[in-house]
């Protein structure tokens, strides 16, 4: 009877832990990828194997480059319409990082450069400024919006799965790193996911959904390079 008791004190105890835990840092009691079952596990990304991920290479194969990564120390071109570049540490750029549950980014961001709205379905980002002034924003499933600005050295969170973008709000150019707590956090960019898919989604649906006029969708579809005398004809059969 005792024993019961007490194995229920401690299972509410715990419960009331992680909801606390949920409630004030907005992460989960769970990690996002799976626990490690071996020290290492360097991703074999050369296997044509995947079992919801990657096979580890044999640790005969393993050596302390894997464990070693220089790829973030120059940031990549911005020379694009966003004004943005970023390099992934990933479990396909950074396979030593495999089963180990975390991953970094660094983004740059040209004067007036902008990190696109988008979203990472498998991963919480925690966001350390290296250079420059950039604003965070994300938007909770409530549809509130939380935003910064921050400055060399100081850190943001935004919670899994939540809509969020960054914008250089400075005069100089920005750098920061994202940490995600998956070693592949995926990323659904809006508006490419909106306006750019293939197929692409039918006008009408999206000028519903937008409260405007087809000709306007149309518009916005074209500046994604769309040839959009195509896609609503696409749908027709539907
Ligand atoms: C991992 O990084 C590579 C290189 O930047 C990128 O192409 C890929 O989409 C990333 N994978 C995930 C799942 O984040």
């Amino acid at each position: 009877m005792a024993a019961k008791f007490s194995v229920k004190t401690t299972s509410s105890f715990f419960l009331v832990l992680c909801l606390t835990v949920i409630l004030f840092f907005t992460l989960s009691c769970f990690s996002a990828d799976p626990d490690p079952l071996q020290d290492i596990c360097v991703a074999d990304l050369s296997s044509p194997i995947r079992v919801n991920g990657y096979p580890c290479k044999p640790e005969s194969q393993v050596t302390t480059n894997d464990f070693f990564f220089s790829g973030l120390r120059n940031g990549a071109s911005t020379a694009n319409p966003l004004g943005f570049g970023v390099r992934r540490a990933n479990a396909s750029t950074f396979p030593g990082l495999y089963t180990q549950g975390v991953s970094v980014n660094r983004v740059d961001l040209a004067r007036g450069g902008t990190n696109a709205i988008h979203v990472h379905p498998r991963a919480s980002e925690s966001n350390l400024v290296i250079k420059g002034k950039v604003l965070f924003g994300f938007v909770t499933t409530a549809n509130v919006l939380y935003y910064k600005v921050l400055k060399a050295g100081e850190t943001s969170i935004i919670p899994r799965g939540l809509v969020h973008f960054a914008a250089n709000v400075g005069s100089k150019n920005v750098a920061y790193l994202s940490a995600f707590n998956s070693v592949l956090p995926g990323v659904s960019p809006i508006p490419d996911n909106l306006f750019a898919s293939t197929p692409t989604i039918p006008n009408y649906i999206l000028a519903k959904n937008f409260r405007v006029d087809e000709k306007v969708i149309a518009l916005i579809k074209s500046k994604f390079g769309l040839d959009i005398s195509l896609s609503p004809a696409t749908w027709e059969d539907i």
